[in-house]
């Protein structure tokens, strides 16, 4: 799988119907699940999960979770569905996954780690990834870092996608967790350095698709992007070309907007209409009429009306364009 380009996995925006409209704008992007913890799979409703099957691959399954059994048997459930990798969560700081001892509190037990992804690896047939951080609390990150990688790896990993930060697990809530322990994008380079053998991913703060040449960190395995992809999904659009290294024709603001609408016939609850509609908002950025297309938008209940005034606001667009 080439992982040049990945969308990070995000609760309550990279959900089946996000995940569709980035899928519109490139079909080389690898796409992420949100997290699901391993026992809400185990002891919770089994048909939700086809909804992440539906072609969107390449695609990865996040879980979370700290118990090798569960992850284990929620592993080998997962060979009869179509993810091309499943990831353990070893990086999400939030109050509620630290109480439960899994995400970023597994960085302080990597003999436990260990446990659950070797529990993962013998049980599913494709890959398995890990995401990390750079370390957690008062981790010297030059030291801590590469023992807990060499920990994992032993495990059979060898695709590790590191949030360029450390997780400081008291006192931050998860939004400051991503926005105030500072990036160090260098130290992954090193990283990288220590384990060439590795396919190691970036992440954190990465604004645009050509962050590695600027940052002198071309020998990183590729690049993962999440708010900036939410809040800008067209910056996405020329992952193809890049990965395939020939020009495609650009999908245009209408004819992703037009296959969301078309998608949302296909769909039978509202609520996911709903969210299908609330993730369009980013689609509009920098666009002069981006205020009336959102409230257009917002309007789910009178889509049939509000579709083609957006529609043909930008149609209008292409004409004046051609
Ligand atoms: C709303 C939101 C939800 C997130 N949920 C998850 C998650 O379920 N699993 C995970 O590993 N990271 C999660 N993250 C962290 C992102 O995957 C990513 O590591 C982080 O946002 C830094 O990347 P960025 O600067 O490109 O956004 C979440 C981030 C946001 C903003």
């Amino acid at each position: 799988m080439n992982r040049d380009f990945v969308l990070a996995p995000m609760m309550g925006k990279t959900d089946s119907q996000f995940r569709y409209l980035v899928r519109q704008i490139s079909k080389e992007i690898v796409l992420f699940t949100e997290m699901i913890h391993s026992n809400a799979i185990l002891f919770g409703n089994k048909k939700m999960f086809e909804e992440f099957t539906n072609n969107q691959n390449p695609i990865v399954l996040q879980l979370g979770g700290n118990d090798p059994e569960s992850l284990g048997k929620v592993s080998s459930m997962m060979n009869s569905f179509n993810y091309d990798e499943i990831n353990l969560n070893i990086g999400c700081p939030s109050p509620k996954v630290k109480s439960g001892g899994f995400g970023a509190s597994l960085m302080k037990e990597p003999n436990l780690a260990k446990e659950c992804v070797q529990a993962m690896v013998e049980n599913f047939n494709k890959e398995v990834s890990v995401k990390i951080r750079l370390g957690i609390d008062d981790n010297d990150i030059e030291e801590t870092l590469d023992k807990f990688v060499k920990i994992i790896k032993s495990e059979g990993i060898n695709v590790f996608y590191v949030h360029a930060r450390k997780a400081i697990l008291n006192g931050l809530s998860p939004k400051q967790n991503r926005e105030i322990p500072p990036l160090h994008h260098q130290r992954v380079g090193r990283l990288k350095e220590s384990f060439p053998d590795l396919k190691i991913i970036i992440n954190g703060g990465i604004k645009n698709l050509s962050f590695q040449k600027k940052e002198n960190l071309e020998k990183l395995d590729g690049i993962m992007i999440g708010r900036e992809a939410y809040s800008n999904p067209m910056i996405l659009k020329n992952i193809d070309s890049m990965v395939k290294k020939r020009t495609f024709s650009e999908i245009s603001l209408f004819e992703v907007t037009k296959s969301m609408f078309d998608y949302f016939e296909t769909l039978d609850k509202p609520s996911s209409i709903k969210k299908g509609l609330l993730h369009m908002h980013g689609l509009y950025r920098g666009h002069k009429q981006a205020k009336k297309i959102r409230i257009l938008l917002s309007n789910s209940n009178y889509l049939k009306e509000s579709k083609n005034q957006i529609l043909s606001i930008l149609e209008r667009d292409e004409i004046k364009a051609a």
